[in-house]
Order: C-alpha cells, then structure tokens, then sequence
C-alpha cells in the first residue's frame, strides 16, 4: 500500500506543547508539539478508554491523557509504566517548517 502524505500547514500553526486535530482517511490523528519543537503523530485515541489525547498535557515527549492520566510516550506510542498499551503513531515530515504526515 502506498503511503498518503498530507500536509498540515507551518510548524507554528500548533503551539509549543500543544496539539492540533486532522481528520483523514484512517481518523482522527493528533499531531504534537513539543517545547523544544519536535513533531510526533499519533492517532487521537487513548490506549486505555480511548481519551482524546490531543486534549492531554504535553511534557518532553510524552502527553498525559485528559482522561484518566495515563502517560504515552509520543515517539513510540507506548503507554508509561505501570501502564500498558499502545496507540498507532505516524510519520512527520519537517521541510522548513512545514508539515507532512504520511499515513
Ligand atoms: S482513556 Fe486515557 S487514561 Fe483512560
């Protein structure tokens, strides 16, 4: 299958340790941001119950679900010990500045 890949706009169209919602073919991905500006994807589904995550704090590269506060980890998408589970995560492409997401 080849991949899809859907541009997001400028990196500073999300805010430093924030999160934007996008809607594409597979659902709902959340793309985050970091304070030190790394880009991770993952899909917009707690492993847990199925929280928004993009709703959660972000803090280095993990967010913390708005749910119930599990914490997954962005770059993996593995929930944090004593935690377990895992949410699909996505490629983020930077091309001086702007985003690509391939799905
Ligand atoms: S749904 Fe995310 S911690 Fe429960």
């Amino acid at each position: 299958m080849t991949a899809t890949r859907i541009a997001l706009g400028h990196l500073n169209d999300i805010p430093r340790q924030g999160a934007r919602i996008v809607q594409t073919p597979t659902g709902e991905i959340a793309i985050f941001r970091t304070l030190d500006d790394q880009i991770f994807a993952l899909n917009n589904q707690c492993p847990h119950k199925g929280g928004p995550l993009a709703q959660g704090i972000v803090h280095g590269t993990q967010v913390t679900c708005p749910l119930h506060g599990w914490v997954i980890n962005l770059d993996s998408g593995d929930a944090a010990a004593p935690d377990e589970g895992c949410v699909n995560r996505y490629t983020v492409d930077n091309e001086s500045g702007m985003l690509y997401l391939s799905i």
